[in-house]
């Protein structure tokens, strides 16, 4: 049952007859008493009551590319104190941040994970044993050059395909119409054992990328009170600039996965570089929690086979998100909300299409969202996670490694079960083979069509589907990592400030 229609005329009547209640962050509270429809929204109005209190408001919800008026959307439940979806913009005023909760001592032991070694203590890494953040790590370093080594060793076939350059689909006919490639940002293609969806229906392999980060905190608070895990997809640079965050992440039971040092296009870069994007994160990972991921997912889902074949050598198992068209990608665009790409309104009219097409495929799936800003966590938390909680029939919400119907251990290298779960060997020889079964693999020619688009999300890359999912006009391609290390650069800056 539909309980709130929201509208990006109307602001949300915001109705807590669902979700979680007890979900109370300072920082939200101050905006619930600063805004008439979020005070609206902490009385627990009745849903046939509701509609009577929508306040109009014109001009700020308007979305930026589309037509005012389009975008509608109905949720089944959002939070009581959600941040207004108006104030969830670009250049919203920044709201306190959720520190790690708890500082975990050096040699805690992780009890839910069997064969788990103690902690390391995080807080004593030092910068300076680590490549620089936000950039591809130099190949130079005796760790690159040992990784180098071992990923020769693997036996693994790294294709000779040449790097792909920077401008995505259209600056890359060839590596676009190449179908030994099978280039999934280019054309959805991919592997046999790539991870897109999860295979029983109903079932959400929920997952965050880009953090930790600034208000990783509040989301790890509402998924605590939510009784959720999730899978967090993490970047090298950010877990040395937050290495309590990551630890709280872990302690908590959700699954920490791979997603390289600086964020990268990956089949731009060479296969050494590669090696190093994710050698480093890999280290970064195990030198704060101990453990090291089994699974990554490609910024902006850039994976062809030469990628994957690499990542299959160091022990990562590719996952990206799910796609069921070249127009229904499961991409949020949540990532746009901050640069002012795309609007709030437009996030929860995208999040409308993916549970309706959730609900309409004979398998689970995964969506792409982000923990790396404030309005991407306002947005899970106020809107998205309430809405899905109540959905009915109900979705089962858990991590990737836990919709595989495979145990946490799985997830990482030093506590996965080698016997009845071989790591990189598996199917060295089936990676590049498209799966036959999956709807999700379109040919070269569906490419074409897409690239009439323009891609609004900067996890997709240049003029790929993910665009339509959004159905903005912005362009933001594949160069995105430019933006991207500037956000890097003010929360590294910021996170100096905070501990000045
Ligand atoms: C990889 O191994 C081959 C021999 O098996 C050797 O010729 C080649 O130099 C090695 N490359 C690297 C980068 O170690
Ligand atoms: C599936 O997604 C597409 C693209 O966003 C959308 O047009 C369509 O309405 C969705 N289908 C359902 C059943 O919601
Ligand atoms: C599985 O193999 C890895 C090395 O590849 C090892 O570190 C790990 O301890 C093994 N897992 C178990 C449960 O023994
Ligand atoms: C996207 O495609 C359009 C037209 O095909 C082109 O003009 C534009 O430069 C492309 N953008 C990127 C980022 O590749
Ligand atoms: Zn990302």
């Amino acid at each position: 049952m539909k309980l709130a229609a929201l509208s990006a005329i109307a602001l949300p009547v915001l109705v807590s007859a669902h979700g979680i209640r007890d979900v109370h962050h300072a920082r939200q509270a101050s905006a619930a008493a600063s805004s008439p429809a979020a005070s609206a929204a902490t009385s627990s109005a009745p849903a046939a009551s509701a509609s009577g209190a929508a306040t109009a408001a014109t001009g700020a919800a308007t979305p930026a590319a589309s037509g005012p008026g389009s975008l509608t959307f109905t949720l089944s439940s959002t939070n009581p104190s959600a941040v207004p979806l108006t104030e969830i913009a670009s250049g919203m005023s920044s709201a306190p941040t959720v520190p790690a909760s708890t500082t975990f001592a050096a040699g805690s032991t992780p009890t839910f994970l069997p064969n788990a070694p103690p902690l390391p203590n995080a807080l004593s890494l030092n910068p300076a044993n680590y490549p620089p953040l936000d950039k591809t790590p130099p190949i130079d370093s005796p760790e690159v050059q040992q990784w180098i080594k071992e990923v020769n060793a693997s036996g693994i076939q790294i294709p000779d395909f040449s790097p792909t350059v920077a401008g995505g689909c259209p600056t890359n006919p060839d590596a676009v119409n190449d179908q030994s490639r099978c280039w999934w940002t280019c054309g959805g293609c991919a592997a046999a054992d790539d991870i897109e969806q999860c295979p029983d229906k109903m079932t959400w392999g929920l997952t965050y990328d880009d953090g930790p980060a600034l208000y990783t905190g509040e989301l790890l608070s509402y998924l605590d009170q939510a009784n959720l895990k999730a899978t967090f997809f993490v970047v090298g640079s950010r877990a040395l600039s937050y290495p309590a965050l990551l630890q709280e992440e872990y302690m908590a039971q959700h699954q920490i996965a791979v997603h390289t040092w600086s964020h990268p296009p990956m089949t731009t870069l060479s296969n050494e570089q590669i090696i190093a994007e994710l050698g480093w994160t890999k280290k970064i990972i195990k030198d704060v929690l101990g453990v090291t991921p089994t699974f990554w997912r490609p910024p902006y889902g850039d994976v062809d086979n030469r990628v994957r074949a690499i990542a299959k050598a160091m022990g990562l198992q590719t996952s990206i998100w799910t796609r069921i068209s070249a127009e229904a990608t499961f991409d949020t665009g949540d990532f746009d909300i901050a640069g002012g790409l795309t609007t709030s309104t437009q996030v929860l009219n995208n999040w409308e299409n993916i549970i309706g097409n959730a609900t309409t495929i004979d398998h689970g799936f995964i969506v792409l969202e982000h923990d790396l800003f404030q309005q991407t966590v306002d947005i899970a938390t106020g809107y998205i996670l309430p809405d899905a909680l109540a959905h009915q029939p109900p979705f089962k919400i858990e991590p990737i490694i836990s919709c595989l119907n495979k145990p946490l251990q799985d997830a990482y290298i030093e506590t996965n079960d080698n016997a009845s779960n071989p790591i990189g060997m598996s199917s060295a020889a089936s990676a590049g083979v498209p799966s036959a079964s999956d709807g999700a693999h379109t040919t070269s020619s569906q490419t074409g069509a897409s690239a009439t688009g323009s891609a609004s999300s900067a996890e997709a890359s240049g003029n790929s589907s993910g665009a339509s999912a959004n159905g903005n006009n912005s362009a933001m391609g594949i160069a995105a990592p430019s933006s991207m290390g500037a956000i890097a650069l003010a929360l590294v800056s910021g996170v100096v400030a905070l501990f000045m």
